[in-house]
């Protein structure tokens, strides 16, 4: 069974309500799709020690390598205050989504409008940094 794009930001939508950001009130939920169809979601979970929080991105790519997923196929994500605002990857998750990603791997994103836009992984991450697993 296909999982749309609108389903994805739906499972996302409903994680963010989770999320535990105390400190910013910046609510985000990630969604994502992986290769065999399996969604996997996660919210930011925030920390009193700030720097050590965990970005959406981060925490739904954890529960997808967790359950044995392997490459990101979509990924939906949704942020803000009180209201979804645009919400783009930070860096860091950049680097991650890029560890899991594709050449067809997209990410979607949603504005304050409801527009949803689709960015290829790759072109978010251009150069991203790549070492070669030793073994
Ligand atoms: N955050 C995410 O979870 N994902 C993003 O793409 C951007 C920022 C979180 C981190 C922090 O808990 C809050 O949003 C404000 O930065």
């Amino acid at each position: 069974m296909t999982v749309t794009d609108e389903e994805l930001f739906e499972r996302a939508l409903a994680v963010r309500e989770n999320a535990y950001a105390p400190y910013s009130n910046y609510r985000v939920g990630a969604a994502i799709l992986d290769d065999t169809g399996d969604v996997h979601i996660g919210c930011n979970v925030e920390n009193a020690a700030y720097p050590i929080g965990a970005c959406a991105e981060a925490s739904a790519i954890g529960a997808m390598v967790s359950k044995g997923g392997k490459t990101i196929k979509k990924m939906a994500i949704v942020g803000g205050g009180d209201k979804i605002e645009a919400c783009t990857p930070c860096g860091g998750c950049r680097q991650a989504i890029s560890e899991f990603a594709d050449e067809d791997t997209v990410i979607l994103l949603k504005d304050e409008t409801g527009a949803v836009s689709r960015h290829r992984a790759q072109e978010m991450l251009p150069l991203a940094f790549r070492l070669k697993p030793r073994r």
